[in-house]
């Protein structure tokens, strides 16, 4: 697929604020077409993406944000603070204990732990085991948003189905109850559709969050042990947060496709025009302090979990640079995870420096 490719951020906002325009519906689409043989594995489990939030418009989309949103107001987003650094320090205890020991990767020993748990306290929906859910999250993410070649796409695919028998037997056993699903289906979702939103959300909720952790802790150690124990002083955990969330965030590109023949620009688009977003990295270095919220896309589709995220990240970073001042990065050049939508390094190998 050919994307125009639009990075000035402002716009990225005009193309997101243009809503008879342009729309969300290819946000769930697979970059690459999927096999006959990857199609044949889904189908078999029912998978099925019909669009109910990010991908869809109008009255609909504005029913199921509303009723989402609920369980992330600012109110409750605020009060899980105690609980991610209660999380968070149990976790650098862990961490302390094995650096004794030489090198630690922090995406595993650390990134990876408090998101999926403060959402399933927030949703009051159960997680699968973590090893599941992360190699779920990682593989429907390169089976939507990589490149997988058709053999790649048949694992790939297996694992989405896996995933989604979990998370069918997840939404019909919500039935009746007021957690997160149990809401949806009670406002009159089909099963099928609250697993179109589950297969999203629970990817979202915390498998980006824990990507831009990683990152955090990456660039923060990488400031030296003078600045990266600066990073305990919670404003300066924000402000390196943001940063983060500015120039390279864990959701760094999402696509739009014009509905109608319109333009952009200048430029003439066709109906069924994709647009490839930048969302992070196209700032001007003396942009505003507020540059960085266009991480989590801007309008009606707005990311309902934008609170959520920088609010655990920063604590994470607050920490982590409170407990283990004398970090240093154990190795300076580690692989990077490069989707179309997602980034982050894939190992966060930290170790103390000697005193
Ligand atoms: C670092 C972590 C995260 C990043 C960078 C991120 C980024 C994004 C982006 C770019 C969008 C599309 C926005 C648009 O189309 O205007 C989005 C949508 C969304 N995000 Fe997040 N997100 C993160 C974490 C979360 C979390 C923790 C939740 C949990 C509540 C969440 C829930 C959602 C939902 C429900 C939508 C769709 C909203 C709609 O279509 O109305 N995200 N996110």
């Amino acid at each position: 697929m050919n994307y125009l490719v639009v990075g000035e951020p402002a716009t990225v906002k005009e193309v997101m604020r243009r809503t008879d325009d342009f729309a969300p519906s290819n946000a769930l689409t697979s970059v690459v077409p999927l096999a006959p043989g990857t199609l044949r594995i889904l189908s078999k489990a029912k998978f099925a993406l019909p669009p109910v939030l990010a991908s869809a418009t109008g009255e609909r989309h504005r029913m199921v944000r509303k009723a989402v949103a609920s369980f992330f107001t600012p109110a409750k987003v605020a009060a899980v603070t105690p609980r991610v650094r209660e999380l968070t320090r149990h976790h650098i205890a862990e961490t302390a204990l094995a650096l004794d020991s030489g090198p630690v990767d922090l995406s595993l020993s650390l990134a990876r732990h408090v998101p999926p748990v403060i959402m399933a306290e927030l949703t009051g929906q159960d997680n699968p085991p973590l090893s599941d859910l992360k190699l779920w999250s990682r593989d429907s993410l390169e089976l939507f948003w990589g490149w997988p070649s058709p053999e790649r796409q048949l694992e790939l695919a297996g694992s989405a189905a896996e995933f989604y028998g979990w998370l069918r037997a997840e939404v019909i056993s919500s039935r009746g109850k007021d957690s997160l699903f149990g809401v949806l289906l009670a406002a009159g979702l089909s099963t099928a559709e609250v697993c179109s939103l589950g297969y999203f959300l629970v990817i979202a909720g915390q498998e980006t969050t824990s990507q831009l952790i990683n990152t955090a802790l990456y660039r923060g150690i990488g400031l030296g042990t003078e600045a990266w124990a600066g990073l305990a002083n919670t404003e300066r955990a924000d402000t390196h947060v943001r940063a983060v969330l500015a120039t390279e965030s864990s959701v760094h590109t999402w696509r739009r496709a014009a509905i109608r023949d319109t333009e952009l620009n200048g430029v003439k688009l066709p109906a069924g025009a994709e647009i490839l977003l930048e969302l992070s990295g196209r700032h001007a270095p003396d942009s505003p302090p507020t540059a960085y919220s266009l991480a989590f896309g801007y309008g009606m589709h707005r990311c309902l979990g934008a609170k959520l995220a920088e609010l655990e990240t920063r604590l994470v970073v607050e920490e982590a640079a409170a407990a283990l001042p004398e970090l240093k990065l154990a190795d300076p050049e580690p692989s990077w995870l490069r989707l179309l939508s997602f980034q982050t390094p894939t190992t966060v190998m930290a170790a103390r420096s000697p005193r």
